[in-house]
């Protein structure tokens, strides 16, 4: 018998030199909370997720806890878009209405909200974009920056415990790091969102969140999936500009990236296991065509493997179920 062939005879001797482990410890979920009353929808293209109105987000909340997830990861859906998305400001806005809610409700859950534009604006795209000329090309980076600060201050005033700002504008993480330390709020870490692919990836999510773009697409501020050596750039700047956690989305399709930040970054890694990821598993597992658990397990084992420390994922609740039997 070989070697490796010997240390796989039992299932206690594979324990003990097993290299990899998913846990609870790892795994964020994201909620998707809806402005108004009375609302819990599932959310067609992403069978097991919902969006709910805050009047209907207590045992889910419950839930959440009794399960041990650490953090949630907030995503509005406001009744009011305009050009800008003032609404991601607004003191009294839905996303700062959920954190104070959740945080007085399970002080314990840990807190990030997604900070970003396009479930907010018109136009559904992630910036301001000079309405002379409407078009992708013109996201108007320097100036959407400037939101992007009163967005994070608002949320911080709110409560949030951490902020994830999503948007791939340049000098994001500098602006936001700026202003919160400028307002008293040096100690909220910013998980960066520092490798966003312009990814087919996200479709069920704009469902979800209502953020498809109204004309064109993201190919100008998110980045070229042919692209490798870029994400490091990218990934660089956000270390500098002082980012606490670099994040790399998608996960599945991009563990090579993911692998790459391990090793050339001493901060945590984080990846986004998004929507898309969550819907083949889920469609292919109602078909009866995979054993969806046990390939729910092994998709969210290969981004650990790739060098993930942290994972966004849809599939939280489920997992811990499964890590609880
Ligand atoms: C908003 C945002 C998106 C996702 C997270 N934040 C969509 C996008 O960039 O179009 C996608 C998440 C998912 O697909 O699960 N900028
Ligand atoms: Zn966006």
């Amino acid at each position: 018998m070989n070697r490796t062939r010997r240390l796989r005879k039992s299932k206690n001797i594979r324990r003990l030199v097993r290299e990899n482990h998913l846990t609870i410890d790892d795994l964020i979920y994201p909620l998707f909370i809806e402005e108004g009353e009375n609302i819990e929808n599932e959310i067609v293209s992403m069978p097991g997720i919902k969006r709910f109105s805050l009047d209907r987000i207590s045992s889910e909340l419950d839930e959440i806890i009794a399960l041990n997830i650490p953090a949630v990861l907030l995503f509005g859906i406001p009744t009011l878009k305009d050009e800008v998305g003032s609404e991601t400001w607004n003191d009294n806005g839905i996303i700062q209405r959920a954190i104070r809610f959740i945080k007085e409700k399970t002080p314990d859950l840990y807190v990030i909200t997604d900070v970003c534009f396009c479930e907010y604006t018109s136009h559904g795209h992630c910036g301001i974009i000079h309405s002379n000329s409407p078009s992708p090309d013109n996201v108007d980076n320097d100036a959407t920056l400037i939101n992007i600060a009163k967005q994070s201050v608002s949320h911080a005033k709110a409560g949030a415990d951490m902020i994830a700002p999503s948007g791939m504008m340049d000098g994001t993480v500098l602006t936001v790091r700026e202003a919160l330390d400028h307002t008293g709020f040096s100690d909220i870490p910013i998980m960066a969102y520092s490798v966003k692919y312009a990814s087919a990836y996200y479709g069920p999510f704009r469902d979800a969140a209502d953020s498809a773009p109204s004309f064109g697409d993201r190919k100008t501020y998110q980045m070229d999936p042919s692209n490798r050596d870029e994400a490091l750039r990218k990934a660089t700047f956000d270390d500098q500009e002082g980012a606490d956690i670099l994040m790399v989305k998608p996960a599945l399709s991009y563990l090579d990236i993911i692998r790459d930040l391990k090793n050339t970054f001493d901060r945590p890694i984080a990846c986004y296991n998004v929507s898309g990821e969550y819907a083949m598993i889920r469609a292919a597992s109602e078909k009866g065509w995979i054993d969806g658990e046990n390939v729910m397990m092994e998709s969210l084992l290969s981004m650990k493997r790739a060098g993930a420390d942290i994972i966004i994922t849809y599939f939280a609740k489920e997992v811990a179920k499964v890590l609880a039997r």
